[in-house]
């Protein structure tokens, strides 16, 4: 059997994909419960040319349309990744999922968009676009872009607007980490709130202190402790505290929205709870590694075990993993990402020596439907509807793409997946899609399996089997001024005013 992608070279295994020339544009799904963020009902989904076009029980079609049976199963938006780095260079390599390998991987665990990380290029944010965009030239779903801004000057302030207003993007991350590469200082981020607050993009953080990281980290090799324990230890939960505080206090200050990936800590988390309490804007993004595992095999003695566990902020003590989940099923934690930032065994080995050069980055983009079903829903902490929010819903909203994205809906695009919640997954290094040889959920089984994914209208995973197409991808713009940014105006007003009755008096007075 001729197989597209494999015949395009691009090193996927034979034995997991195929390619079928028999899909037909029409597509019934029957029998099915749908679930949205808002509500759930036993109802066929009905589409045509990659738009859901009716949602009603008992609906008829003609004979060339597709059927798919999804009775006593979950039909179900695709999960929405809003934390990834494909085909990223960073600490002297590059990530090995690219976005064929990454997106394959992703398809595979149900989620079919991913929202990924422009890096600049020597600081230009129009050739840092361009170069992701040829590397997302082999994409077989949907993905969107985050833009890192890495330096300030009158250039960037001036890219970031076309970026946003011709490239649709629309959200910046800032790194308060990364001394001496990504790293940012308080004053390029306090601009770069500002200019985010005009532009109506939401600002992002990487949240811990890189100059105590730096000092931390000085401390573990004067201790002469150069493994990958060394690499959690030079940077505590207090540093992502303080980050974090840090952060929202400045985006209070300039009165915009904020959003903090990866939340790895307690101390983290609890900050973004009481500014969330005071009415802060602010959003908070735990990510699979740090909702299910706990640092203990950072202290594996083997290397190569160990370093698959290095990523930044480090993955936290046993404690941390409850708490983070406690906070995602009651609304203080909004969804969950993954930060797929995979490097294989012989990248990871750069830092066998010292620490500091083992390249930073777990995977998940393909684990996480699955690990947050059953570290969630069946362990009952949140609802089957909880799920499709956490997991889709929350981030189309967050980045403005509701409801063409994250909901079964009349209208919106038909990427969906049909999930067996009574059948079970397992995850190997050896059987997962991802290009990397390691595995940071190796061994883990649960409850709840993808059976179909439709991405664009198209089943291109079924029956264990992708069926995927490098190129068919689709480039999804995010425009300005989501609903975090409804009545920050009033807000700003209400300041001015505020200011009013001290300006008076100091006027008299003097
Ligand atoms: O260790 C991590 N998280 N690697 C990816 C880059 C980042 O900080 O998100
Ligand atoms: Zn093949
Ligand atoms: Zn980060
Ligand atoms: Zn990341």
């Amino acid at each position: 059997q001729s197989n597209q992608f494999c015949d395009a070279g691009v090193g996927y295994p034979e034995s997991t994909c195929g390619f079928s020339s028999s899909s037909s544009s029409k597509l019934l799904i029957k029998g099915g419960t749908v679930l949205n963020a808002h509500q759930q009902e036993v109802a066929d989904v009905y589409v045509e040319d990659g738009i859901i076009v009716a949602v009603k029980p008992n609906i008829k079609v003609d004979e060339d349309v597709t059927l798919l049976d999804a009775t006593g199963k979950y039909v179900m938006p695709g999960g929405i990744d809003p934390h990834t780095h494909l085909a990223m260079e960073f600490m002297g390599t590059e990530t090995i999922d690219d976005f064929f390998s990454g997106q394959a991987a992703a398809l595979a665990g149900g989620t079919t968009k991913h929202i990924d990380f422009v890096i600049p290029v020597n600081g230009s944010l129009v050739t840092g676009f361009e170069a992701y965009k040829k590397k997302a030239k082999k994409s077989c779903m949907n993905y969107g872009f985050h833009m890192a801004i890495t330096k300030w000057d009158e250039s960037v302030s001036r890219e970031m607007e076309i970026m946003v207003k011709e490239k649709g993007i629309n959200s910046f991350k800032f790194f308060m980490a990364y001394k001496g590469s990504l790293m940012i200082s308080d004053e390029l981020l306090l601009q770069g709130l500002e200019r985010c607050k005009s532009l109506g993009a939401l600002a992002m953080v990487h949240a811990e202190n890189g100059d105590a990281v730096f000092e931390g980290q000085k401390r573990m090799i004067d201790l002469g402790i150069t493994g990958p324990e060394g690499h959690a230890l030079s940077r505590p939960p207090v540093l992502e505290g303080e980050a974090t505080a840090r952060a929202i206090r400045l985006a209070k200050f300039v009165n915009t929205p904020l959003y903090v990936v990866h939340v790895m800590s307690i101390d983290a988390m609890e900050e973004i709870a009481r500014a969330r309490k005071s009415g802060q804007k602010v959003i908070g993004e735990p990510v699979v590694s740090g909702l299910v595992l706990n640092d203990s095999g950072l202290w594996d003695p083997d290397f190569v075990t160990a370093a698959k566990y290095v990523m930044s902020p480090p993955i936290r003590e046993s404690g941390h993993d409850k708490a983070l989940q406690a906070a995602l099923s009651t609304g203080v934690l909004q969804l969950v990402g993954t930060d797929h930032c995979t490097f294989n065994s012989t990248q990871k080995a750069f830092g066998i020596d010292d620490f500091r050069k083992i390249p930073n980055g777990v995977n998940g983009i393909e684990e996480r439907m699955h690990l947050v079903w059953d570290t969630m829903v069946e362990s009952g902490q949140i609802s089957v509807t909880d799920f499709v929010r956490i997991t889709s819903t929350e981030c189309a909203r967050i980045f403005n793409i509701y409801p063409r994205k994250g909901a079964i809906l009349v209208g919106s695009d038909a990427d969906i997946i049909i999930f067996n919640p009574n059948s079970s997954f397992e995850i190997s290094a050896s059987m997962h899609h991802s290009r990397t040889d390691t595995n940071v959920y190796d061994g883990r089984k649960g409850k709840g399996k993808v059976e179909v994914t439709i991405v664009g209208g198209r089943v291109v995973w079924q029956d264990n089997e992708l069926k995927v197409v490098p190129g068919s991808g689709k480039y999804i713009e995010m425009p300005p001024f989501s609903y975090l940014f409804n009545g920050i105006d009033k807000a700003d007003a209400k300041y001015l005013s505020s200011l009013q009755a001290p300006v008076k008096r100091y006027f008299t007075a003097s």
